[in-house]
């Protein structure tokens, strides 16, 4: 079958599923070949759980930028240890963010768009397409409330920039939704998040928000919300 055809009938089968439910019906399928994309935040550390509740053989994967903040570093050695779970790191060329660094500086991301998007292109984009190599799905902790940019998305989705399938069982769920599942499970979560930080990334790139203010506010806070996303989860 057509596999955006497949992809919209799942959609439709899904559409009342739990996580739960989601997360068992994707590894049964995809077994080795679909993994966890885990940034360590909030809905990502729920996905962990119910992965490693679910299917403990299914791989969960990082991506290490090289400018995460050390409470994220914590709280991969926390998680890995508390689930009894490798998280497979992944770094980026060493040569290339040398070269980068070389010629437009340390902190480039500030200086323009082109800059931020060229740092996030070698410090992720490059290592998830090594992670990714050899699967057929990924598993994302992303929500549709999150964002401006991701308002539209579906459970499953064909992923055109890798070219596989990306699964987002928490698609439908709100913030509160996410948190209530951290307490009732009582699941380590990034300690940053009570000093104010919602959605945490690098840290250069990533601010505490206040009250009022949108989760991914705080996200390349000098952007407009229509540019914020880093390509790894462009269609
Ligand atoms: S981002 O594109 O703005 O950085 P966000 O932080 O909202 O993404 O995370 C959305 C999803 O992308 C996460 O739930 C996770 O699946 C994946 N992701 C983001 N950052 C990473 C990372 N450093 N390593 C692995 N997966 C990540
Ligand atoms: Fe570079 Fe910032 Fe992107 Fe991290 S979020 S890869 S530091 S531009």
């Amino acid at each position: 079958m057509d596999i955006k055809k497949e992809i919209n009938e799942w959609n439709d089968q899904l559409e009342s599923a739990t996580a739960e439910e989601i997360i068992l019906f994707f590894t049964s399928k995809f077994k080795d070949k679909i993994a966890l994309s885990t940034s360590l935040g909030l809905e990502d550390q729920a996905l962990t759980e119910i992965v490693c509740k679910i299917n403990k053989d299914t791989e969960i994967f990082t991506l290490d930028t090289g400018r995460l903040f050390p409470e994220t570093y914590d709280l991969i050695d926390l998680t890995s240890k508390k689930y009894k779970k490798e998280i497979k790191v992944f770094f980026p060329d060493s040569e290339e963010i040398e070269e980068m660094v070389a010629t437009k500086g340390i902190n480039l991301f500030y200086d323009s768009i082109e800059s931020r998007k060229l740092c996030c292109g070698l410090r992720k984009i490059k290592p998830l397409k090594r992670a990714l190599k050899g699967l057929d799905a990924w598993i994302t902790g992303l929500r549709r409330e999150q964002s401006v940019t991701r308002t539209d998305l579906n459970i499953v989705e064909w992923d055109e920039a890798n070219e596989m399938i990306k699964v987002n069982p928490l698609i439908n769920w709100t913030e509160t939704d996410v948190w209530n599942y951290i307490s009732k499970h009582n699941i380590p979560f990034n300690t940053l998040h009570k000093k104010g930080f919602a959605s945490i990334g690098c840290q250069p790139c990533t601010r505490a928000i206040t009250e009022g203010e949108d989760v991914r506010a705080g996200r390349w806070w000098w952007e407009n919300p229509e540019t914020k996303e880093c390509g790894l989860h462009i269609k």
